[in-house]
């Protein structure tokens, strides 16, 4: 049994997650802790909503709420909807909460006195209005390289480039429009430059990451790392630990500080699980998955936070405690268009996730982005490429196959099946599928994983259509009952092999085989084929396991997005 943390980014709560999200960086985590139950490893998943940074405060000024009141209000709605989705957290918190802010206080504290932070003054965009220092996206201007108008303080939407605010061109406050000056303060920096000799070490030593998530982060490597600030002058966040820091290392204006939202929202990783193992009435659980050498930690995030897992991350780990785990591995996917262009909520073209719930199958969602992960590049999310995907693979190859053995198998055999005698390459098939899903699992491969599913039912099909059931079992019954029984053993394995991808089918399909839930147990190892039930009774009520969607869907569902 092994210990395997599972770390899922943490979705800002200035608004509900969209499918992208899903996609990108909390479905795939699902899968593979779902995955790593059935091996009978245990698994701790924990994340939860990033409470702080200027998504949430600019949200909450335009609204004239409180930030806490909008993050907590958005907080609640991910949860939900989250559960929805059918992703299943050990533990999903918030970075809003006395134990976070504790665990990032002595974090900070110990890198102070391990000699990894530094103290710089810069100069920074201060608005003369409002009488204070604006960050990111409460700076807006024009973008120094492609001249876009609308260019944001930390990254220009248009051609996708991460800026400092201080090189946009006419630089104005995004809230009331008026001009900003530059003006000196002083920050805590986290000195990446000490770190660079560890985190290229284990960059290098990283052996399952995907290659252009390597080869980016070694790209930031080479071109030398910075000292990067992390405190900023602002009075929302995770407040600094002024009277546990020595005075003569308290920069000054001190008490206008917080933490920057990158700095401590990575550290929700660790105040996570250690929350968790208070609640679980065990302080020390979590050192099993951060401390025991033999424990692999995972982390699912996006594109668009690769930096922070990839290199700030690893290095905040490095310079808190040499022996603490470092990531196994960092699954970073892709984005997702929405045919074909880029999700915009502003802008009308989107897919509201409430709207996605109520109206198609998690089930199918979760088997489309599955199969089309977009681990090398990004998925392009289209409603006719959803539907065929739906009606062709989940329900006519994998559902019609089952559905079909199902119904003839109790008609003419009755309910109850003794699967001892499944022949040989039958048998070896379904091992096979097994331990192929098993490797692409371990390796963060789910495209390729999903499609193993599909293939052990393809060969289902074939089989069926080889041996001519339909015929067979008007003419020789005893042959044809032969078959069932092989048909039957690769539905039972796909009943556990579908499991971390449609949930929902895997528990239905479970009860009509006659087979408890998938029930997980640490220490057992239900991922191969000697640990399926010899014996199935199936349910006298067989019902398809998954539904065509009308193709007209196609259409309608175009038609309503425009780009404005
Ligand atoms: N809130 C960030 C985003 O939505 C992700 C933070 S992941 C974390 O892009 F680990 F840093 F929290
Ligand atoms: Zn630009």
């Amino acid at each position: 049994m092994k210990h395997i943390y599972v770390g899922v980014a943490w979705p800002y709560v200035n608004d509900v997650f969209h499918l992208g999200n899903v996609a990108g960086a909390y479905l795939p985590p699902d899968i593979f802790a779902r995955f790593h139950r059935l091996k009978g490893n245990r698994v701790l998943m924990v994340s939860g909503s990033d409470f702080h940074g200027t998504p949430i405060t600019l949200r909450a000024e335009k609204e004239g709420k409180d930030p806490e009141a909008v993050a907590s209000s958005f907080h609640e709605l991910d949860k939900q909807y989250l559960k929805r989705f059918f992703i299943e957290y050990d533990l999903y918190t918030s970075t809003h909460t006395p134990n976070h802010r504790k665990v990032v206080q002595e974090m900070f504290l110990k890198l102070l006195g391990n000699g990894f932070i530094t103290i710089l003054k810069t100069e920074q965009l201060y608005s003369e209005h409002s009488k204070k220092f604006l960050q990111d996206r409460y700076i807006e201007g024009e973008c120094p390289h492609c001249h876009a108008k609308d260019a944001r303080g930390d990254q220009c939407e248009s051609c996708g480039r991460q800026l400092d605010p201080l090189e946009l061109i006419n630089p104005v406050s995004k809230v009331d429009k008026s001009a900003l000056v530059k003006k000196e303060t002083e920050n805590y920096f986290l000195d990446l430059g000490k770190l660079q000799g560890p985190v290229k070490k284990w960059l290098v030593s990283r052996k399952n990451l995907r290659q252009w998530v390597q080869r980016e982060a070694l790209g930031w490597v080479k071109e030398g790392l910075k000292p990067r600030a992390i405190t900023r002058d602002m009075d929302y966040g995770v407040p600094l630990p002024i009277a546990k820091i020595p005075a003569k290392l308290r920069i000054h204006n001190i008490q206008h500080k917080v933490f920057y939202v990158w700095f401590e929202a990575v550290i929700g990783y660790l105040s996570a699980a250690i929350e968790y193992s208070k609640k679980k009435g065990d302080l020390r659980y979590w050192k099993s998955f951060f401390y025991d050498k033999k424990a692999e930690t995972f982390y699912f995030v996006g594109q668009d936070n690769l930096v922070f897992h990839t290199i700030n991350w690893p290095a905040q780990l490095i310079a808190y405690d040499t022996n603490i785990n470092l990531p196994t591995n960092v699954f970073v996917n892709k984005f997702l268009l929405l045919e074909g262009k880029k999700m915009s909520k502003s802008r009308n073209w989107f897919i509201e996730t409430p709207y996605l719930l109520e109206n198609y199958s998690v089930d199918a969602l979760r088997f489309y982005l599955a199969l089309n992960n977009p681990e090398q590049k990004a998925l392009n999310f289209t409603w006719q490429d959803f539907v065929e995907t739906n009606n062709n693979i989940l329900v006519a190859t994998i559902g019609n196959f089952i559905h079909r053995v199902l119904t003839l198998s109790v008609k003419n055999f009755g309910a109850s099946f003794s699967l001892s005698d499944v022949s040989q390459p039958v048998k070896a098939r379904i091992k096979k599928a097994f331990s192929t899903t098993s490797l692409h699992m371990e390796r963060g491969e789910f495209r390729l994983a999903t499609s193993e599913v599909v293939s052990l039912a393809s060969f289902g099909n074939r089989y069926v259509d080889k041996h001519q059931l339909w015929h067979l079992v008007k003419n020789d019954k005893k042959k044809a009952k032969k078959a069932a029984i092989d048909c039957l053993a690769i539905i039972q394995a796909l009943s556990v092999l579908l499991h971390p991808f449609t949930p929902q089918a895997s528990d239905t399909l479970r009860s009509v085989l006659g087979s408890p839930k998938t029930k997980t147990k640490k220490g057992k190892d239900q991922w191969n084929y000697e640990s399926l039930s010899s014996r199935v009774r199936l349910a006298k009520n067989i019902t398809p396991l998954f539904s065509k969607i009308d193709e007209s869907v196609i259409a309608k569902e175009k038609a309503k997005l425009s780009l404005r």
